[in-house]
């Protein structure tokens, strides 16, 4: 496949190699010092586009996609008001668009595990539920868009939940996110259901970015040809589990 990798930081790196690896062949690399050259980005060209950025600049930079009707992948986090708008450009208008929080595999089958496990304790009003992410210094948005989807899991399966905050204790109704920034961590999550007897972890703790990465490129394998709003349960088969 023909592939325009957008944003050259750890994450493009990180893609770029395990494209070469599969085999496929870059032809564009887009980063702040080149942003002109998405206006020449074009089908006869790429077959699906790459976004890792940041959160003021995915937005814009998909949108260019939409407009050159390449099909994208963003897994850039901390700007998901703006999701819903693109999801709805990508369904009505027949734009290929697949977005994730989290393109571990490990992770999506966690965001399974998640639901279910909600599912399970709506029923043990007794456990308060909290979630800890640990993030390496230099990330942007707090808390993780992970932590987020794992939140909102959650809030839509536990009834007596109805959001969430950035405060590492629960009421309630409020889900309580910790987030903590430290070193060079790549990703740690835990769900944590506590009563005065016992606790209930579910987590999962990324070795390294390459995991992501591979996520991404599995993604855009999946998405060359394809219109409309995808996620990694479309490409990793999840959707019929949770
Ligand atoms: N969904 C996932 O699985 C996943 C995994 C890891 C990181 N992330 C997210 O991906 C994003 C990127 O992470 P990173 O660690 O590579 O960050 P990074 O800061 O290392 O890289 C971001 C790159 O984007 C470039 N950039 C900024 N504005 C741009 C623009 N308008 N056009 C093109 N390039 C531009 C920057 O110069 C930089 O090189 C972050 O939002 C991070 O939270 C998501």
């Amino acid at each position: 496949m023909n592939i325009a990798i957008i944003g050259y930081g750890r994450m493009g790196h990180e893609i770029e190699r395990i494209l070469v690896d599969r085999g496929h062949q870059i032809k564009s690399i887009i980063d702040q010092d080149n942003f002109e050259e998405i206006h020449d980005l074009n089908t006869e060209q790429v077959d699906v586009a790459i976004e890792f950025t940041n959160p003021t600049s995915a937005y814009a930079n998909i949108l260019h996609c939409f407009n050159a009707n390449i099909p994208v992948i963003s897994g850039t986090t901390g700007w998901t008001d703006k999701l819903a708008k693109l999801k709805q450009i990508s369904i009505n208008e027949n734009k290929g668009f697949l977005y994730a929080s989290n393109f571990s595999v490990g992770v999506n089958v966690l965001f399974a595990l998640n639901k279910m496990l909600a599912k399970i304790m709506n029923t043990f009003p007794a456990y308060a539920v909290t979630i800890d992410e640990i993030h390496h210094t230099k990330k942007l948005d707090s808390p993780s868009g992970t932590a987020i989807t794992l939140a909102q899991g959650i809030i839509d399966n536990v009834d007596r939940l109805n959001s969430w905050t950035l405060a590492d204790h629960s009421t309630n109704d409020i889900l309580g996110i910790n987030a903590i920034r430290r070193g060079e961590v790549p990703g740690i999550h835990e769900i944590k259901y506590e009563s005065s007897f016992d606790t209930l972890h579910l987590s999962h703790s990324a070795k390294s970015r390459e995991g992501f990465a591979l996520g991404a490129v599995l993604a855009a394998e999946f998405m060359q040809n394809k219109i409309g709003f995808f996620e990694m349960n479309d490409v990793l088969q999840l959707n019929t589990i949770s």
